[in-house]
């Protein structure tokens, strides 16, 4: 007796029970139907690989108009200082409710300043984001004076740079409670109304360290590739689930350096390959793609497919490539 099931993807699914009393021409009717089976969906998946490869390359010529962002309610984590408060400037500009969250409250104020003195929606909130309880309360609060937040976006981070046995367990923890565990409460505290709504936004700054390893950056590295698996989980988390939650977009953005002040000691052997890039520019790229919905960038995009390039060479080879460029950061005293 066989039961078919079809999956949520339109795969088919045969549970043939095991004890089932066949002949022997029933028992090869079977498997070549099976086979059959096999087959055609075998075909179907590589028909659909293909015209979703088709058309990406066609995206990648003629990209998607973006979205508009006005009115979404966009909390900013870090949006004090760097690429947080370039982002908050740019999306309230385009008309976004900017809710501003940072620990440093006066750095906050400035960001929410310059977004109302550009005739934008701004709110300014005091949070450590490594708080749970303190982003639980803050999200009830932002809700009683704001809105539901439409669009998340995890920025604030930190970058101890030092190698990794100069480095001390309270630095060890710290730079994982603010890079990789405040981004889990966040969404925690925030995707449950876009899942509702089936409308969302959540984009989780990364980093280059996060696709490639560098000395002096272990536990850095390490939370930077912690928030890019979790970014892949979450999503297939969204998709595969029974109920429809495409209108959840997640952005995994990935740069390199970016002259914040944030990397203190950068290394660049060949500046016109591996720029250091403005905040300004940086944010330029992320509100672009986040308003075309991409998934993952890079901060300069070239790096983006130099990695998928190097990943498919035998380790060894892009090493010397790596060595080459010889670029990273200096560990800082
Ligand atoms: N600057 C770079 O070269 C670079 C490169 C790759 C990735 N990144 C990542 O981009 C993000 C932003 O970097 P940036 O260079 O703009 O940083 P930045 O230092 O300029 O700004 C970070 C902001 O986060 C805030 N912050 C720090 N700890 C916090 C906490 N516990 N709670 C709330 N707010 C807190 C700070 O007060 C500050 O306003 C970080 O996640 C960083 O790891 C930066």
């Amino acid at each position: 007796m066989a039961s078919v099931e079809t999956s949520k993807n339109g795969g088919v699914t045969q549970n043939i029970m095991s004890k089932a009393p066949w002949t022997d021409e029933q028992g090869i009717a079977m498997k070549v139907y099976q086979g059959a089976v096999l087959a055609l969906e075998v075909l179907v998946v590589t028909i659909k690989m293909y015209i979703t490869w088709i058309m990406s390359i066609f995206q990648f010529f003629f990209p998607r108009e973006p979205k508009s962002v006005k009115g979404e309610i966009i909390l900013i984590t870090g949006a004090g200082h760097g690429m947080g408060r370039e982002m908050a400037l740019r999306f309230g500009k385009l008309g976004g409710v900017i809710v501003c969250v940072d620990i440093n409250p006066h750095g906050n104020k400035e960001t929410v300043d310059m977004i109302k003195k550009q005739d934008g929606k701004s709110h300014a909130y005091e949070c450590d984001v490594t708080n749970r309880e303190a982003i639980n309360a803050l999200a009830e609060k932002i809700k009683q004076e704001v809105g539901d937040v439409t669009m998340l976006v995890n920025n604030a981070g930190i970058m101890p740079c030092k190698p990794l046995m100069q480095t001390n367990e309270k630095e060890i923890r710290n730079v994982f409670e603010i890079n990789v565990l405040a981004q889990l409460w966040l969404i925690q505290a925030f995707l449950p109304k876009m899942m509702e709504r089936n409308h969302g936004h959540i984009v989780a700054m990364a980093s280059m360290a996060g696709v490639i390893g560098l000395r002096n950056l272990v536990p850095y590295c390490g939370t930077k590739f912690a928030v890019r698996g979790i970014m892949e989980a979450l999503h297939e988390e969204l998709r595969e689930d029974k109920r429809d939650f495409s209108g959840i977009k997640l952005t995994v953005i990935c740069p390199y350096i970016v002259d914040t002040g944030l990397c203190k000691n950068p290394k660049i052997k060949f500046p016109t390959l591996m720029k250091i890039v403005s905040p300004q520019i940086a944010a330029d790229q992320i509100v672009h793609a986040v308003r075309r919905n991409y998934y993952e960038i890079t901060i300069p995009s070239s790096l983006y497919y130099i990695n998928k390039i190097c990943r498919t060479l035998p380790r060894a080879v892009p090493l010397h490539l790596k060595d080459f460029l010889d670029s990273g950061l200096e560990a800082q005293e």
